[in-house]
């Protein structure tokens, strides 16, 4: 992914305008969606994101190499896996049952079962999904990112099947200011979703191995 790929955000809610914001500022074409008219969020995106451009989701996808969902995860069942075939998709969704009602297929948490991101990129068979940007509350993505090399950067992580893929959104996930640490597979994704190790946290490149590290040995 090149600082020209063009992002769509699909979410306009809490994360996503701020992964809309530090994707701008790292020189990225960004435009956002809800599942609504564009009309809609026109004023508060000028406001908020400057620079973003609101439209349909199916255009902003249409238009896009990269797109992040950033919608509540019983809201993308909604969302038809064709309109997201070809495209690198970042899921930053969580399976948070207090918002999204039990949903029986995303049951079993962090260390059983299947990630919640493995269970979305089977229902996108044709997209190439990372796991990405996920497991740091949004206050804390926009006020903790810092440019490469700085002291007190910290790290995020992302996971993904797809080599090239993931080498995309650890790109991404670099300029927009954090270290990316890279979890091998979509599997490996596990340790970013609620009940993992890093889940909520905002930790430091060794610290954030250290405790995926320690995870993985308790679990074994
Ligand atoms: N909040 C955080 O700190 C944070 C951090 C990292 C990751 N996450 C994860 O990101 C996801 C979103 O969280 P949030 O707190 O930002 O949610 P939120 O504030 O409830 O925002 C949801 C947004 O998604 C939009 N939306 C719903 N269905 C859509 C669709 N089909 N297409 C496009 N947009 C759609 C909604 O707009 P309409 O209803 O108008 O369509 C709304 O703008 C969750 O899974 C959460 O776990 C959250």
């Amino acid at each position: 992914m090149t600082s020209h790929s063009r992002l769509a955000v699909l979410g306009a809610g809490h994360v996503g305008p701020v992964i809309a914001r530090l994707a701008l500022r790292a020189g990225y074409p960004v435009t956002i969606a809800t599942s609504g008219d564009p009309d809609d969020i026109a004023l508060i995106t000028e406001l908020v994101i400057p620079g973003a451009e609101p439209r349909w989701a199916s255009d902003a996808v249409a238009d896009a190499d990269t797109v992040v969902l950033a919608m509540p995860l019983h809201r993308f069942l909604e969302v038809d896996p064709g309109l997201l075939a070809g495209k690198l998709v970042v899921d930053a969704m969580n399976y948070w049952p207090a918002s999204d009602g039990v949903l029986a297929a995303f049951e079993g948490g962090a260390s059983i079962g299947s990630g919640s991101s493995e269970i979305v990129a089977r229902r996108l068979a044709g997209s190439a999904v990372v796991k990405a940007l996920n497991h740091i509350g949004y206050h804390e993505l926009e006020d903790r990112a810092r440019p490469a090399g700085a002291p007190d950067r910290r790290a995020a992580g992302l996971a993904g099947d797809d080599p090239a893929a993931v080498a995309a959104v650890a790109d991404l996930t670099d300029r927009i200011g954090y270290d990316p640490v890279r979890l091998g597979s979509l599997r490996a994704g596990r340790v970013l979703q609620p009940g993992g190790p890093v889940f909520g946290q905002v930790l430091t490149l060794p610290e954030f191995e250290r405790a995926v590290d320690e995870d993985a040995r308790s679990l074994s």
